[in-house]
C-alpha cells in the first residue's frame, strides 16, 4: 500500500472511531428493534474488515455520487477475522446506531441473528436472492429467515509456483512428495492459516473433510471427531509441521502473512482465498507475478474439499436509516458490482451467472477453479454458539500442531468441548 493510501485508511479509521464513539455509550439512535426505522433514509456507515483488494472505496464512491443525501461512510476494521467479530459484538452490545450496514462472515450469521442484532430481510426489507449461489443464501439464513445479503463467497484454493512444479498435486501425499523441490530451492513447501483464530478452524476442517471425515454428523450438531478419518486428516497436518514441510513460522500465519510469504517467493504452495490472486499478480513487491497458478485443494485420495467462506452484508437493528441500508445491500448485489468484486479484487461473486461470463473467464483464469471450490465447499457448523465451537476447534488443533497434545487427545477434547458448547 502506498503512503497516501495508508494515510487515507488511517483517516477513515479515526473518523469511524469518532463516529462510533458519538453514537455508542447509551446515546444510540432511535432504533432499538428490528421493526424501527424501516422507511427512514439518510447517511449510513458501512463496516467491514480491511479492504485488502481496494474494492470497497471505489464502490462507495460510486454510490455516494448517485446518493448525495444518503452517503455511505466506510469504517474499516483490521484484517483479522476474530478482531472484526469482536468489534461488531461490542458495537451491537452498545446498540450503536453508527454501525448501519455490517459485513458478517458466514459463520457469524447464526450468532448475530439469534442475539437479535440483524434486521430480518422480510416485508419492507425483502431483497431478491434469485440467481445467487444457494450455499451463500443459506449462509445468510437462520431459522428459515434471511438476515443478510450474500456479498462475496469464498473458497480455498492451492496457489503453486509454476516455475517449480509443472503439474499441481492432486493429493496431499503428492504435494508432500514435491517438498524436496522446495527444500532444494531453500524455500518453505506448504502453508495455510495456522495461527489460533478463525482461519485455523477453516484449515483444520479442510484437513478433516479432505480425509473423508467430518466435524459434525449429518444432523448438523453432533460432533464426529473421534473417528479414524478425522484423525487421519489432522495427523497429516501435524506430521507436516513436525517434518518441516510446513515451515515452523506458519504457526503464526493468518491470511496476510501467508500471502506475503508467497509473494516474496518464500513458499512453493499456499492454501488461501481468491483475494490473493490479483494482489500476487499486481503488487509491486510480488516476485511471483508470472510464476504462479491456482489449483483445487488436494485431499487424501484426490481433490479435497474447501471450507465454505464468504461474507454477507447485514443491516443492524440499531440503524436509523434502514431504507437506505437496504438499497445499499441491493447495490452490492447488482451484476455490475458483483463483477467488479471479481475484476478488481479477484473476490468470488455470489451471482452464479458471472462464472459463465466469457469476459471474466478470459481475464481471470482462476474462475473455473474457484467455482469448483465453492460448489464443493463444506460449511462450518451453523449455531448461535459458534464462538465456543470454533474455540474448541482452534485451541485443540493448535495444541496438536505444536506437539503439545497428541492428535487423538486433541480430537477427544475438541469433541467434548463442542458438545458442551451446544448444551
Ligand atoms: C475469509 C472467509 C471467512 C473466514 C475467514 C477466516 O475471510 O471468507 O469465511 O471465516 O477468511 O479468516
Amino acid at each position: 500500500m502506498n503512503k497516501s493510501r495508508l494515510a487515507a485508511v488511517a483517516g477513515v479509521a479515526v473518523f469511524g472511531l469518532a463516529l462510533a464513539g458519538c453514537s455508542g455509550g447509551g446515546t444510540a439512535g432511535g432504533g432499538n428493534d428490528a421493526t424501527a426505522n424501516l422507511t427512514s433514509r439518510g447517511p449510513i456507515t458501512y463496516v467491514q474488515g480491511k479492504d485488502n483488494s481496494n474494492v470497497v472505496r471505489p464502490l462507495i464512491d460510486k454510490w455516494n455520487a448517485a446518493h448525495p443525501k444518503e452517503k455511505v461512510t466506510f469504517k474499516e476494521q483490521s484484517d483479522q477475522a476474530d478482531q472484526q467479530h469482536d468489534d461488531l459484538v461490542q458495537h451491537f452490545q452498545a446498540k450503536d446506531a453508527g454501525y448501519d450496514v455490517v459485513d458478517v462472515d458466514v459463520v457469524w450469521t447464526a450468532e448475530f441473528a439469534a442475539k437479535g442484532w440483524l434486521t430480518p430481510l422480510t416485508g419492507k426489507m425483502k431483497i431478491d436472492t434469485s440467481g445467487l449461489f444457494p450455499s451463500a443464501v443459506k449462509a445468510a439464513t437462520y431459522n428459515n429467515t434471511l438476515y443478510a445479503a450474500p456479498q462475496t463467497s469464498d473458497g480455498g484454493m492451492l496457489y503453486y509456483r509454476t516455475d517449480l512444479v509443472k503439474t499441481p498435486p492432486k493429493t496431499w501425499d503428492e504435494m508432500m512428495s514435491m517438498c524436496s523441490i522446495a527444500k532444494a530451492n531453500n524455500i518453505g513447501c506448504y502453508a495455510g492459516q495456522f495461527a489460533k483464530y478463525e482461519g485455523l478452524t477453516v484449515n483444520a476442517s479442510e484437513a478433516i473433510n479432505g480425509a473423508g471425515g467430518s466435524v459434525l454428523g449429518s444432523d448438523g450438531t453432533t460432533p464426529t471427531l473421534t473417528t479414524d478419518k478425522a484423525k487421519n486428516g489432522l495427523d497429516l497436518l501435524a506430521a507436516a509441521f513436525k517434518d518441516g514441510n510446513i515451515p515452523a513460522e506458519a504457526i503464526t500465519y493468518q491470511e496476510e502473512q501467508g500471502r506475503i510469504a508467497f509473494e516474496s517467493g518464500k513458499l512453493m504452495f499456499l492454501r488461501n482465498w481468491p483475494y490473493v490472486y490479483n494482489l500476487a499478480k499486481t503488487d509491486g513487491s510480488s516476485v511471483v507475478k508470472d510464476t504462479f497458478a491456482v489449483a483445487p485443494l488436494p485431499g487424501l485420495d484426490g481433490v479435497g474439499a474447501s471450507t465454505l467462506g464468504g461474507h454477507n452484508a447485514a443491516v443492524s437493528v440499531y440503524s436509523d436509516h434502514k431504507a437506505t441500508a437496504k438499497d445499499f445491500l441491493n447495490f452490492l448485489l447488482t451484476a455490475e458490482n458483483q463483477k467488479f468484486f471479481a475484476t478488481q479484487g479477484s473476490l468470488a461473486p455470489v451471482r452464479m451467472s458471472l462464472y459463465d461470463d466469457q469476459e471474466l473467464i478470459t481475464k481471470l483464469p482462476y474462475i473455473p477453479t474457484l467455482k469448483e471450490s465453492i460448489d464443493n465447499a463444506v460449511p462450518r457448523p451453523v449455531t448461535p454458539f459458534y464462538p465456543a465451537v470454533t474455540k474448541a476447534i482452534q485451541d485443540n488443533t493448535y495444541s496438536a500442531l505444536k506437539g503439545d497434545k497428541s492428535v487423538d487427545q486433541a480430537l477427544k477434547d475438541m469433541e467434548a468441548a463442542i458438545k458442551s458448547a451446544g448444551s
